[in-house]
């Protein structure tokens, strides 16, 4: 059977820290699938679907990496996959509270689903995809943050955002 992983976030946009992280799970995996969060809360800058396109052509050259959308609980997705276990990335200190809370309330409602942690590369440790947001939206340098492609996307979304 193929040893699967999931790699879940909103990826609004991916960032090159994202791509970092893809990079390095899937040689742990056969398949690495990245599930993107579809019934968020907050209010996106881009769909799911651009998300998604995004993502894919992000990683073109990682033929074991699948991108889909997914809606509901994480736990859910990973099951319905056969997931040996989730994937997150921690950046520093601060990203802790946050991804230790989401893993335990995974493994509570599915005590099968894991939690497995990459620490970022030092290089990609100050990148969110909200700073990248705030940063465009004030016409700031993404340049060090995203792909050509979706710095290309974000400045059109943020153009026509502001129109
Ligand atoms: O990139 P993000 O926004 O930090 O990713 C958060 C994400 C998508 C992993 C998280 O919000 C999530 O898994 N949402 C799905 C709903 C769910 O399962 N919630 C229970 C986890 S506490």
């Amino acid at each position: 059977m193929k040893k699967r992983a999931v790699y879940p976030g909103t990826f609004d946009p991916i960032t090159l820290g994202h791509i970092d992280i893809i990079k390095r799970a899937s040689k742990l995996v056969d398949e690495l699938i990245v599930g993107v969060l579809n019934n968020n809360s907050k209010t996106p800058l881009f769909t799911p679907e651009e998300r998604v396109e995004m993502i894919r052509e992000s990683v073109a050259d990682m033929p074991n990496v699948k991108v889909m959308a997914f809606d509901g609980l994480l736990v859910d997705f990973a099951k319905q996959h056969k997931a040996l276990f989730v994937v997150r990335g921690l950046r520093a200190v601060t990203d802790f509270e946050y991804e230790f809370q989401m893993a335990q309330a995974n493994r509570i409602i599915d005590k099968d689903v894991d939690t497995v942690f990459l620490t970022t590369s030092n290089a990609y440790s100050y990148i969110s995809s909200s700073t990248v947001r705030e940063l465009a939206s004030f016409g700031g340098d993404i340049s060090k943050f995203v792909t050509k492609s979706v710095e290309k996307k974000v400045k059109e979304k943020i153009k026509k955002r502001n129109k």
